[in-house]
Protein backbone atom coordinates (compact mmCIF):
# COMPACT_ATOMS: atom_id res chain seq x y z
CA UNK A 1 0.00 0.00 0.00
CA UNK A 2 0.98 3.33 -0.54
CA UNK A 3 2.30 5.68 1.90
CA UNK A 4 0.08 8.76 0.46
CA UNK A 5 -2.94 6.59 1.10
CA UNK A 6 -2.66 6.50 4.54
CA UNK A 7 -1.74 9.59 5.81
CA UNK A 8 -5.37 10.05 8.20
CA UNK A 9 -3.50 7.03 10.08
CA UNK A 10 -0.17 8.63 11.12
CA UNK A 11 0.92 10.47 14.24
CA UNK A 12 3.74 12.06 15.97
CA UNK A 13 5.56 10.87 19.14
CA UNK A 14 8.08 12.51 20.81
CA UNK A 15 11.31 10.17 21.50
CA UNK A 16 11.99 9.78 24.57
CA UNK A 17 13.88 6.95 26.52
CA UNK A 18 11.01 4.39 26.81
CA UNK A 19 11.37 4.19 22.66
CA UNK A 20 14.51 2.87 22.03
CA UNK A 21 13.48 -0.77 22.60
CA UNK A 22 11.38 -0.15 19.42
CA UNK A 23 13.45 2.12 17.93
CA UNK A 24 17.46 0.20 18.05
CA UNK A 25 15.99 -2.85 15.66
CA UNK A 26 14.76 -0.63 12.97
CA UNK A 27 18.22 1.71 13.41
CA UNK A 28 20.27 -1.91 13.19
CA UNK A 29 18.84 -3.03 10.27
CA UNK A 30 18.52 -0.15 8.57
CA UNK A 31 22.36 1.03 8.52
CA UNK A 32 26.19 -0.39 8.20
CA UNK A 33 27.05 2.18 11.25
CA UNK A 34 24.10 2.41 13.36
CA UNK A 35 23.35 4.68 16.06
CA UNK A 36 24.25 3.00 19.67
CA UNK A 37 21.46 3.23 22.87
CA UNK A 38 24.05 6.04 23.86
CA UNK A 39 23.87 8.01 20.97
CA UNK A 40 20.28 8.22 21.12
CA UNK A 41 20.37 8.33 25.41
CA UNK A 42 22.86 11.58 24.62
CA UNK A 43 20.69 12.87 21.96
CA UNK A 44 17.66 12.69 23.93
CA UNK A 45 19.14 13.75 27.25
CA UNK A 46 20.46 17.05 25.13
CA UNK A 47 17.22 17.83 24.65
CA UNK A 48 17.14 17.78 20.51
CA UNK A 49 14.63 17.69 18.70
CA UNK A 50 13.20 13.78 18.03
CA UNK A 51 9.96 12.61 16.71
CA UNK A 52 8.88 8.99 15.91
CA UNK A 53 6.14 8.68 12.92
CA UNK A 54 3.25 6.01 13.63
CA UNK A 55 0.92 4.00 11.94
CA UNK A 56 -1.60 2.05 13.01
CA UNK A 57 0.95 2.43 16.59
CA UNK A 58 3.26 0.78 14.23
CA UNK A 59 6.52 2.50 13.82
CA UNK A 60 7.18 3.85 10.54
CA UNK A 61 10.47 6.11 10.59
CA UNK A 62 11.48 8.83 13.03
CA UNK A 63 14.27 11.49 12.68
CA UNK A 64 16.52 13.62 15.54
CA UNK A 65 17.51 16.83 14.80
CA UNK A 66 19.52 19.79 16.45
CA UNK A 67 18.51 23.86 16.79
CA UNK A 68 21.24 26.20 16.01
CA UNK A 69 21.51 29.72 16.05
CA UNK A 70 19.39 29.59 12.66
CA UNK A 71 19.95 26.47 11.47
CA UNK A 72 18.46 23.26 12.19
CA UNK A 73 20.74 20.04 11.55
CA UNK A 74 19.54 16.73 10.98
CA UNK A 75 21.12 14.03 12.51
CA UNK A 76 19.33 11.12 11.77
CA UNK A 77 16.11 10.33 9.81
CA UNK A 78 15.21 6.70 9.25
CA UNK A 79 12.69 4.94 7.51
CA UNK A 80 11.96 1.14 8.43
CA UNK A 81 13.30 -1.00 6.06
CA UNK A 82 10.09 -2.61 4.28
CA UNK A 83 8.94 0.72 4.56
CA UNK A 84 11.54 2.21 2.64
CA UNK A 85 10.60 3.68 -0.96
CA UNK A 86 6.95 4.45 -0.52
CA UNK A 87 6.78 8.09 0.01
CA UNK A 88 7.18 8.31 3.90
CA UNK A 89 11.11 9.88 3.94
CA UNK A 90 9.30 13.48 2.09
CA UNK A 91 6.40 12.99 4.81
CA UNK A 92 9.31 13.18 7.85
CA UNK A 93 11.05 15.83 5.92
CA UNK A 94 7.57 17.91 6.23
CA UNK A 95 7.26 17.61 9.85
CA UNK A 96 10.95 18.79 10.50
CA UNK A 97 10.56 21.58 7.84
CA UNK A 98 7.38 22.58 9.87
CA UNK A 99 9.14 22.33 13.23
CA UNK A 100 12.53 23.93 11.89
CA UNK A 101 10.23 27.28 10.34
CA UNK A 102 8.50 27.45 13.93
CA UNK A 103 11.74 27.85 15.79
CA UNK A 104 12.69 30.84 13.43
CA UNK A 105 15.30 28.62 11.39
CA UNK A 106 16.39 29.63 7.92
CA UNK A 107 18.35 26.42 7.04
CA UNK A 108 17.74 22.69 7.03
CA UNK A 109 21.76 21.49 7.21
CA UNK A 110 22.78 17.87 6.77
CA UNK A 111 25.54 14.86 5.80
CA UNK A 112 25.14 12.35 4.45
CA UNK A 113 27.52 9.26 3.10
CA UNK A 114 28.86 9.87 -0.67
CA UNK A 115 27.27 6.25 -1.25
CA UNK A 116 23.96 6.77 -0.40
CA UNK A 117 22.53 7.25 -2.99
CA UNK A 118 18.94 6.66 -2.39
CA UNK A 119 19.11 9.07 0.90
CA UNK A 120 20.87 11.61 -1.38
CA UNK A 121 18.51 11.62 -4.52
CA UNK A 122 15.46 11.51 -1.63
CA UNK A 123 17.18 15.23 -0.58
CA UNK A 124 17.26 15.96 -4.30
CA UNK A 125 14.26 15.84 -4.98
CA UNK A 126 12.92 17.42 -1.21
CA UNK A 127 14.78 20.46 -2.56
CA UNK A 128 18.29 20.42 -0.66
CA UNK A 129 21.39 20.81 -2.53
CA UNK A 130 24.73 19.72 -2.58
CA UNK A 131 27.03 22.66 -0.38
CA UNK A 132 30.20 20.55 -0.15
CA UNK A 133 31.93 17.41 1.41
CA UNK A 134 33.43 16.71 4.49
CA UNK A 135 36.55 14.09 4.21
CA UNK A 136 36.24 11.09 6.13
CA UNK A 137 33.30 12.35 8.08
CA UNK A 138 31.97 8.92 9.06
CA UNK A 139 33.57 5.61 9.73
CA UNK A 140 33.54 3.01 6.93
CA UNK A 141 33.94 -1.13 6.56
CA UNK A 142 37.57 -2.57 8.16
CA UNK A 143 38.89 1.01 9.38
CA UNK A 144 38.42 3.12 6.54
CA UNK A 145 36.67 6.29 6.58
CA UNK A 146 33.96 7.58 4.53
CA UNK A 147 33.24 11.33 3.02
CA UNK A 148 30.00 12.95 3.69
CA UNK A 149 28.49 15.28 1.42
CA UNK A 150 27.11 18.47 2.80
CA UNK A 151 23.61 19.53 1.74
CA UNK A 152 21.00 22.39 3.29
CA UNK A 153 18.00 23.61 2.29
CA UNK A 154 16.80 27.08 2.52
CA UNK A 155 13.67 28.01 4.95
CA UNK A 156 11.66 30.79 5.00
CA UNK A 157 8.59 31.61 7.42
CA UNK A 158 5.46 31.94 4.73
CA UNK A 159 6.67 28.09 2.82
CA UNK A 160 8.84 25.84 2.77
CA UNK A 161 12.00 26.51 0.65
CA UNK A 162 13.10 30.36 0.11
CA UNK A 163 14.33 30.14 -3.30
C1 LIG B 1 16.99 7.53 3.20
C2 LIG B 1 15.58 7.18 3.70
C3 LIG B 1 15.28 7.96 4.98
C4 LIG B 1 14.59 7.56 2.61
O1 LIG B 1 13.32 7.16 3.03
P1 LIG B 1 12.26 6.54 2.03
O2 LIG B 1 10.98 6.50 2.76
O3 LIG B 1 12.79 5.28 1.44
O4 LIG B 1 12.25 7.65 0.89
P2 LIG B 1 11.01 7.97 -0.04
O5 LIG B 1 10.14 6.78 -0.27
O6 LIG B 1 10.35 9.21 0.42
O7 LIG B 1 11.82 8.24 -1.37
C5 LIG B 1 11.23 8.45 -2.53
C6 LIG B 1 11.27 7.18 -3.34
O8 LIG B 1 10.08 6.50 -3.15
C7 LIG B 1 9.28 6.59 -4.35
N1 LIG B 1 7.97 7.00 -3.88
C8 LIG B 1 7.62 8.19 -3.38
N2 LIG B 1 6.31 8.17 -3.05
C9 LIG B 1 5.84 6.92 -3.32
C10 LIG B 1 4.59 6.29 -3.19
N3 LIG B 1 3.51 6.94 -2.71
N4 LIG B 1 4.51 4.99 -3.52
C11 LIG B 1 5.58 4.32 -4.01
N5 LIG B 1 6.79 4.90 -4.17
C12 LIG B 1 6.92 6.18 -3.83
C13 LIG B 1 9.91 7.59 -5.21
O9 LIG B 1 9.71 7.30 -6.58
C14 LIG B 1 11.35 7.44 -4.80
O10 LIG B 1 11.85 6.26 -5.38
P3 LIG B 1 13.30 6.20 -6.03
O11 LIG B 1 14.25 6.83 -5.01
O12 LIG B 1 13.57 4.75 -6.20
O13 LIG B 1 13.21 6.98 -7.29
C15 LIG B 1 15.43 5.66 3.94
O14 LIG B 1 15.74 4.97 2.77
C16 LIG B 1 16.29 5.15 5.08
O15 LIG B 1 15.87 5.18 6.23
N6 LIG B 1 17.48 4.63 4.74
C17 LIG B 1 18.39 4.04 5.73
C18 LIG B 1 18.88 5.08 6.70
C19 LIG B 1 19.50 6.25 5.98
O16 LIG B 1 20.29 6.10 5.06
N7 LIG B 1 19.11 7.46 6.43
C20 LIG B 1 19.65 8.69 5.88
C21 LIG B 1 20.95 9.02 6.51
S1 LIG B 1 21.58 10.59 5.95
Amino acid sequence: MKAATQLTDVRYQALDLDWLDRLLPIEQAAYSHPWTRGNFEDAIRAGYYGQLMLMNDQLIGYFVAMKGVDEVHLLNITVAPHHQKQGWARILLDELVAWSISQGAHWLWLEVRQSNRHAIAVYHAYGFRRIGMRRGYYPAAMGKREDAVVMNLPLEPSGRIRS
